[in-house]
């Protein structure tokens, strides 16, 4: 962790900068409205009319809790507009920061430049004067020193423009907060200018205490792939206790449970079930691991082929167990699917383990009802064969086994005694571990979750202070 310095021999920066974003998906649109809400005057570039056009008539594209009311509140305040036009934005920003997407490639683990290359190109050609250009992307190491040599190839002012690496870390349903009260601060920078012009636009979360972990490029590019494959580990580490227990009739959620009060190991991130889904983990672990090979330590990170492996066993194992509820035939069996969203508060399908199950059971022949409270149209464009439901109660009606996929609160709370008088049969495959055993069980249920015995319940220790902590184990 380092001060910012000042120091008199760095070019001056501007202490108040106009701020363009480039690109305005999540992580975009999040950073360009967090920015505005911090005072600045923000542009969001795109190269998508429709979604400028959405944007910025206040509707936004994305389920996010409390972004679109800020969006408005920025639009009306005039710091904050959208739009399509580079040279606008080029000639607004003192700093640029670069939010498009990194996918997975087509055929290959490898993480898909051709956004940020064409983002940056572009920009880079109508930059006349001295600024910054800051990516905060997912990128694989050496791509910010790559984009430097292309920049000042591109631009009009050459050498003026300097470019730096800030990490995004904002999860989906916490983008706000994560944005404005990060845990960390991580600056990749080649030069005091930038790093001190990188520091004036984050003034007031620095004011405010936040660490600030000033860097190279590499290791700026480099902190946000190692997080990410830090935490699907730490997943992938518990659902392989949960194999080992399913082999043994030991019970993973009491181990994690105990795992958990280890102050050394920590419950965040260590809840068994479905596995991780999204936009990032999955695909960032790979190209992590593409990357690493590529640059010949491939071995250093070959256990994430593993994390990978484990975390994909877990929707095949999710439909084996139901499979197991219907007597071991799934062709006809009625299945009502609890979720399609790869996490609670989002719409996003992605990667998503609950949207792969329910297909994975309706290629095996099962009539699959999907519901959603938030992501069924993401889930109908991306599977328009399967049957959705309106409403939790249509979904479970009739069904032979309920298996409960995103942990929404809606599902967490519904009551097994009401949801029981609804369905064929009382089975249900807790995917998520987030439903009260005893509950079920006391209202008829057989109830079944990954890497648990078939009697499972509460455990036997200080009854409340078990509850408290079982629902701590996850992400928040
Ligand atoms: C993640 C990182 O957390 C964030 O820092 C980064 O910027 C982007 O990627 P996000 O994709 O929004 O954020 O989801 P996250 O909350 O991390 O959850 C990822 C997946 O892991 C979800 O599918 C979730 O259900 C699963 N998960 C999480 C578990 O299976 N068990 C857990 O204990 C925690």
């Amino acid at each position: 962790m380092s001060q910012i310095p000042a120091q008199m021999t760095t070019p001056p920066i501007v202490e108040h900068p106009r701020i363009t974003v480039v690109g305005t998906g999540y992580l975009g649109a999040t950073h360009a409205v967090c920015m505005a809400l911090l005072g600045y005057d923000v542009v969001g570039l795109d190269v998508d009319q429709a979604k400028i056009d959405q944007l910025a008539a206040g509707v936004l594209p994305i389920f996010e809790p409390d972004l679109e009311e800020k969006m408005q509140e920025a639009l009306a305040s005039g710091r904050l507009r959208f739009s399509t036009d580079v040279a606008l934005a080029a000639a607004h920003g003192d700093v640029h920061f670069i939010c498009v997407g990194t996918p997975q490639s087509k055929g290959s683990d490898a993480a898909d430049l051709s956004y940020v290359d064409a983002a940056v190109t572009s920009l880079a050609r109508e930059l006349s004067r001295k600024c910054l250009i800051v990516g905060k992307s997912t990128v694989p190491i050496g791509t910010a020193r790559r984009l430097t040599a292309l920049v000042r190839s591109t631009a009009p002012a050459g050498d003026l423009v300097e470019l730096a690496w800030n990490p995004e870390f904002l999860r989906e349903g916490y983008a706000i907060k994560d944005t404005l009260e990060p845990d960390r601060l991580v600056f990749g920078a080649e030069s005091d200018w930038a790093r001190a012009q990188l520091a004036a636009c984050y003034a007031s979360i620095i004011a405010a205490g936040t660490p600030v972990v000033s860097t190279d490029l590499s290791t700026a590019e480099l902190v946000k792939v190692a997080a990410n494959s830090f935490l699907a580990t730490k997943i992938s580490y518990i659902n392989a206790m949960a194999e080992v227990c399913e082999a043994t009739g030991a019970d993973v959620s009491h181990l994690a449970l105990a795992l958990s009060y280890d102050s050394r190991i920590g419950g965040r991130f260590l809840k068994p079930g479905l596995g991780f889904g999204g936009g990032c983990l999955p695909k960032d672990i790979r190209a992590f691991a593409h990357r690493a090979e590529t640059l010949g330590v491939g071995q250093a990170v070959s256990f994430l082929r593993h994390v990978d492996a484990i975390n994909q066993r877990r929707r095949q194992r999710t439909v084996d167990l139901v499979c197991e509820l219907v007597g071991g035939q799934l062709s006809g069996a009625r299945i009502a699917a609890l979720g399609a969203a790869f996490k609670p508060n989002s719409d996003d399908v992605r990667d998503a383990p609950a949207l792969d199950v329910a297909r994975m059971l309706h290629e095996a022949g099962a009539v699959v009802t999907v519901y959603d409270p938030a992501a069924m149209a993401n889930a109908r464009r991306r599977y328009p064969d399967l049957s959705y439901a309106q409403s939790l109660d249509e979904a479970v009606m009739g069904a032979q086994v309920v298996v409960l996929l995103t942990e929404w609160d809606e599902f967490r709370k519904a009551d097994p005694l009401r949801l029981g008088e609804l369905v064929q049969t009382r089975f249900i495959v807790d995917g998520r571990h987030a439903l009260d055993a005893n509950r079920y069980q006391a209202a008829g249920w057989d109830y079944r979750a990954l890497g648990r015995p078939v009697r499972a319940g509460s455990v036997t220790v200080i009854e409340f202070e078990t509850a408290e902590r079982t629902a701590q184990l996850g992400a928040r």
